[in-house]
């Protein structure tokens, strides 16, 4: 499939300095991000609260990449619209957080903008294998999400694999986005060969040790020559 020729890579802002947001973001689109992943949380949903439409504007106005939009809310439905603005916004949604799913998958479509389902790793894949043919990301969470820095959860690559097989079976355009605990290691080769061609790293791109470019420069070349499975 020519779009899974290029892994792409999603730094999650969630881990960056917020005194420094713009900057920041900046930063990563310099060194070669193809998406800005955010995770807007409700405190409902997930136990915690991150940030909503205004910082995601404040985002948007510092680069020119397409934003990976992760809602974490709970029945996103009357969001929706502070989220799809920009042509290029890719709105993920969560499986578990909507009551009737098919229908925010059509009001996202609808508009034009691409549509993603994540799953959390408790659920199975059956939860969207009806609206698969519709969607243009799934997110296979890695972790609980609610949180940056966890550790990945290797039997969510089982998934992943399962997942890659049917995509590819029924010839869909569908990606396999992986989230949580991705480092520039087994965690994000692996994620590769399963089947994944959208990287989510929040804590391995911003954190205190390296700066941002060389942190993008080592995940980049740890899945160098990787294509993903199948
Ligand atoms: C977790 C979020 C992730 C998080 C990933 O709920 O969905 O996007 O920022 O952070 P790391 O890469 O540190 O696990
Ligand atoms: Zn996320």
């Amino acid at each position: 499939m020519a779009s899974d020729a290029h892994v792409q890579i999603a730094p999650s802002v969630l881990a960056a300095d917020f005194v420094k947001l713009g900057q920041q973001v900046k930063d990563v689109t310099e060194a070669g991000a193809d998406l800005i992943h955010l995770d807007v949380m409700d405190g409902r949903f997930v136990p915690n609260i991150s940030f909503g439409e205004v910082v995601v504007d404040a985002i948007r106005r510092c680069t020119h990449l397409p934003l990976n939009i992760h809602l974490m809310i709970q029945e996103p439905d009357l969001l929706l619209p502070s989220f799809t603005k920009a042509e290029s916004d890719q709105v993920i949604v969560h499986a578990e957080a909507c009551t009737h799913l098919r229908r925010t998958v059509s009001a996202v479509k609808d508009q034009g903008k691409q549509i993603g389902v994540a799953i959390n790793p408790a659920t199975p894949i059956s939860a969207i294998e009806e609206v698969l043919p519709l969607l243009d990301i799934v997110l296979v969470m890695t972790v609980n999400p609610g949180f940056g820095g966890q550790p990945f959860i290797p039997a969510a690559l089982d998934k992943v694999k399962r997942l890659r097989r049917i995509i590819k079976e029924q010839g869909y355009a569908t990606r396999i986005e992986v989230d949580g605990g991705i480092k520039a290691d087994q965690t994000a080769q692996d994620s590769v060969r399963a089947g994944a061609s959208i990287l989510v790293a929040g804590t391995a791109i911003f954190n205190a040790r390296e700066s941002v470019a060389e942190n993008m420069q080592r995940m980049r070349s740890s899945i160098q020559g990787l294509l993903p499975e199948g």
